[in-house]
């Protein structure tokens, strides 16, 4: 099968690209560094040459809450008439486990990312999954405030980038469901417990304050606006055995 990855060289797509291979399929590679650009759309028409399913794993490069927001709405607009004229098959996203319900610049962004989805005409699957482990650097920066990193005590679930590669690989190989399937990593704890754990495991000395009123990307959260709240595909790396690996690498 003949498979576009937009994103091809971040984080998740590079894993993606590695699995996909892997098992034999013919697999592009698309970002700015190759040609591809979904904001310009250079390039975008040359590579939905004989591609079947398109894997969306682009990320904004400003998390400023208008750019990212032009950001998806540009890049959903210039991706689905490309995609359409290519006859592409299945269109797969990587979304985020409770944008509906929580306020913030970024996850309205996302919000605005799936309704484009939605109303493309291209078979589709969101897939929304917790935050990814390899995360939690960039969180506890965001909520730092000098040598304090204030976070709400609401359930955390992360999971590990290995997991959420392997999960977008195998639902770009299957049919579209058109809807939104979610996932998360094994174990639930208080967000700031989770934050707190991760940086005494890479030597992090920052103290995390848990605040109820703290937010998060300046969204209020309630207890379980950042966890699946139906069924949830769970990611099988335990938060305790990705600390190991990762702070042996710190
Ligand atoms: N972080 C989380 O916890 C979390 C949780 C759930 C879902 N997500 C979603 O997961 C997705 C992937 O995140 P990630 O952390 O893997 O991203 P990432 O590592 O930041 O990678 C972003 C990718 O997007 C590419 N890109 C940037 N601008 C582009 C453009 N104009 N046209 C085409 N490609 C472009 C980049 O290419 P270059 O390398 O050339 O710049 C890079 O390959 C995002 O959509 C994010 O919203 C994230």
């Amino acid at each position: 099968m003949k498979i576009v990855v937009i994103g091809g060289t971040g984080l998740i797509g590079s894993k993606a690209v590695a699995i996909l291979r892997q098992g034999g399929h013919e697999v592009v590679a698309a970002s700015p560094q190759s040609g591809v650009n979904t904001i310009t759309g250079e390039g975008l028409k040359e590579a939905m040459t004989g591609v079947q399913v398109v894997i969306d794993l682009a990320n904004s490069p400003s998390f400023e809450d208008k750019a990212v927001l032009e950001f998806f709405e540009t890049s959903g607009r210039n991706l689905f008439p490309a995609e359409g004229a290519a006859g592409v098959r299945h269109h797969v996203a990587l979304s985020i486990v409770g944008t509906d319900r929580s306020d913030n610049g970024y996850f309205r962004a996302k919000v605005a990312q799936e309704k484009l989805i939605e109303a493309s005409g291209i078979p589709y699957t969101i897939i929304r999954s917790t935050q990814f482990m390899e995360f939690l650097g960039g969180i506890a920066a965001s909520a730092a405030e000098g040598n304090k990193v204030r976070l709400p005590p609401c359930l955390f679930q992360p999971i590990a980038a290995n997991d959420v590669a392997a999960i977008v690989a195998e639902v770009a190989l299957a049919a579209p469901r058109n809807g939104i399937v979610e996932i998360a990593g094994l174990e639930g704890a208080p967000f700031n417990e989770i934050v707190a754990r991760y940086l005494q495991a890479v030597g992090d000395p920052r103290e995390v304050v848990r605040d109820p009123e703290a937010r998060y990307w300046g969204g209020r959260v309630e207890e379980r606006s950042l966890v699946p709240l139906g069924e949830a595909r769970l990611g099988p790396t335990r938060f305790e055995d990705w600390l190991k690996q990762s702070s042996r690498h710190a």
